[in-house]
């Protein structure tokens, strides 16, 4: 069958990941018939961290540390293998058995962790750096590691550190 090409890449990072860290989601098998593809993916029974937090509303530190730790190993190990995950938050962080793991590939793209270039906007407003939401679309991979910081400051507080700003910012007329 002909796979649509976003999900044909986000499964390409899948398989390229597959059984590489323990702060990965893991896949087992891709399968595929006439009209659809099947992914067997590892069962994280715990759900992701955005629950967890709506659950909880903050988690404490230590807990913090823990998803902090697992976050930059997991994308540190994708920025070796050239990988930009491009839409970190604790949506798309799952967590079993004691261990954080980032999934979701949708918006990922290779490139290399030194290269600032210009691409498309992409992501969660709240997690977005600067450069993004001024619109200069000039970026690298280190959009990553800001999310992560944004996501880590939500566990600890409770709430994202600009929520109300970014919402004056977006009604500003120069905010195209
Ligand atoms: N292997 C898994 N085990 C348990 N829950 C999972 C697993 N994979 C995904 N989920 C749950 O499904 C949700 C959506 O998964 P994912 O982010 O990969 O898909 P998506 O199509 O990008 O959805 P969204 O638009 O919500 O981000 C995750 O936030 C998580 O709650
Ligand atoms: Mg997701």
């Amino acid at each position: 069958m002909k796979v649509a090409g976003s999900a044909k890449k986000e499964i390409n990072f899948y398989r390229a990941l597959q059984g590489k860290h323990p702060n990965l989601l893991e896949i087992y098998n891709i399968y595929t018939s006439k009209n659809n593809v099947y992914i067997v993916m590892e069962y994280c029974r715990d759900g992701d961290l955005r629950g967890i937090l709506k659950k909880k509303r903050r988690i404490s530190e230590d807990e913090a540390i823990k998803v902090l730790k697992a976050t930059i190993s997991g994308l540190a190990f994708l920025q070796e293998n050239k990988i930009m995950h491009r839409d970190i938050k604790p949506g798309n962080i799952i967590y079993d058995k004691g261990v954080y793991k980032i999934c979701d590939y949708g918006l990922s793209k290779v490139i290399d962790p030194n290269t600032v270039s210009t691409m498309t906007a992409c992501g969660t407003s709240v997690y977005m750096p600067p450069e993004i939401l001024r619109k200069d679309y000039r970026y690298a991979p280190n959009v990553d590691t800001f999310a992560a910081g944004v996501m880590v400051y939500e566990c600890l507080y409770g709430n994202r550190p600009w929520d109300r700003a970014l919402s004056k910012f977006r009604r500003d007329p120069g905010f195209n």
